[in-house]
């Protein structure tokens, strides 16, 4: 048999040609063990997907009970199912009125997908209006909201009737206008490293969107789910969208995504046509009773309190000469040297280490703490210390 490294190159398509390429044969909580034997603390949490820890006890118990009853059995919608009723239902029981309809799908990018498709019909627009240096997803659509010019060149055409507006720029609100069917903004945007918006500018963009007739659509596919410090970090604002866009985190460690508005407003995906939007996999019951165990976990553990407290900690132990700036909310971190090149040694140095950061999709000069929100004041300081220890080399 060829070796496994060989055969992962040979055999898996891939999306850079430098992997990490960790040999992975187990995760729980905060580590991850490789087949070498190493074991590594994981500040990237499968990139904000795995905020209740690796293989929490709930989640695998409610995967195999689930396994032990029925695995797929129809395209969603079609059929009762339990799992995706009681989650849906869950879920809205912790959001706010006119958020209380579920469209369960895969992914985050198809999630927005089907944000996009919900936006113009309610609104019968086609206008969208997105920020710079936003990322939504890798799909034509989702691609199209994305504000990052080098990851959609080679793409073109992508939907028409797309402006982007600088995010947390009052000035660019005039970008939203009656021909508007949908504003689409991360809350905090992630992979543009870490960026907290001014509460004034989240109150101004609800405004504009309502006088404007255009629905607000927050994508917390990487916020959600306790990682800035509040289950949603539309909270931290006092704002509520239109539609609510989920991913990550939504399925405790399995593929999921989802689309959340009001019933009234979902409704209209059932008729002209009929099946307005569908999905073979969406829904599937394995990730959606592992999502409502999670949630249980996340909520009952308060682990959105433990991010906020453990995400201070860090921003506290992380001093040094060559940090510019740690900067976000939460567990939800970037800390920015300032420069590409030592990014990318301390981020390998600390990987020699057994600590996993990683990079941004559109800032090249931080790398990211995302870690599980479980994490332990004792995890932090060794993390921290590692870190630090490599910014000394
Ligand atoms: C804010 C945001 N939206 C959407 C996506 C896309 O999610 P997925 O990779 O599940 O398609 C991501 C992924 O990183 C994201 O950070």
């Amino acid at each position: 048999m060829p070796a496994l490294s060989d055969s992962f190159r040979a055999h898996l398509a891939q999306t850079s040609p430098f992997p990490i390429a960790l040999d992975i044969v187990g995760a729980e909580g905060c580590h991850l063990h490789t087949r070498d034997g190493k074991r590594y603390l994981d500040l990237v949490a499968g990139l904000a997907v795995n905020n209740v820890g690796h293989r929490h006890p709930a989640v695998v118990a409610a995967i195999k009970a689930q396994a032990d009853a029925y695995l797929h059995v129809i395209p969603y919608g079609e059929f009762i199912q339990e799992p995706q009723v009681r989650f849906a239902e869950k879920l809205s029981s912790v959001l706010p009125a006119g958020l209380d309809s579920v469209y369960f799908v895969n992914s985050g990018t198809e999630a927005n997908e089907g944000a996009l498709k919900l936006a113009k019909r309610i609104t019968g627009r086609t206008g969208l209006v997105a920020c710079h240096k936003s990322y939504h997803g890798s799909t034509h659509g989702s691609l199209s909201i994305t504000g990052n010019e080098e990851k959609k060149y080679r793409n073109r055409p992508l939907l028409p009737d797309v402006r982007f507006m600088r995010f947390n720029a009052s000035d660019d609100l005039a970008l939203i206008n009656d021909r508007t069917a949908a504003v689409v903004v991360e809350p905090i945007q992630g992979d543009a490293g870490v960026r907290v918006p001014d509460a004034a500018w989240m109150h101004a963009l609800r405004a504009r969107c309502t006088e404007a007739g255009a629905l607000l659509i927050f994508d917390e596919v990487q916020t959600g789910f306790g990682r800035t410090g509040k289950l949603f970090a539309f909270a931290h604002f006092g704002v509520v969208p239109d539609i609510l866009v989920l991913g990550k985190a939504l399925g405790g460690g399995m593929p999921m995504g989802a689309f959340v508005s009001s019933q009234a407003r979902m409704a209209l995906l059932t008729h002209d046509p009929v099946l307005g939007h569908i999905t073979t996999f969406g829904g599937h019951p394995l990730p959606c009773v592992a999502g409502h165990a999670a949630l249980d976990v996340l909520l009952a553990d308060k682990l959105a309190e433990n991010a906020e407290r453990m995400g201070r900690l860090f921003q506290e132990l992380l001093v040094h000469p060559a940090i510019r700036e740690v900067r976000g909310s939460g567990l939800m971190l970037a800390v920015d040297l300032g420069d590409a090149e030592k990014v990318q040694r301390v981020v390998m140095g600390c990987l020699a280490r057994g600590v996993l950061g990683f990079w941004f999709l559109s800032c090249p000069t931080a790398f990211r703490i995302a870690p599980p929100l479980c994490i332990t004041e004792d995890l932090v300081r060794e993390a921290c210390a590692a870190i630090l220890a490599e910014l000394d080399a």
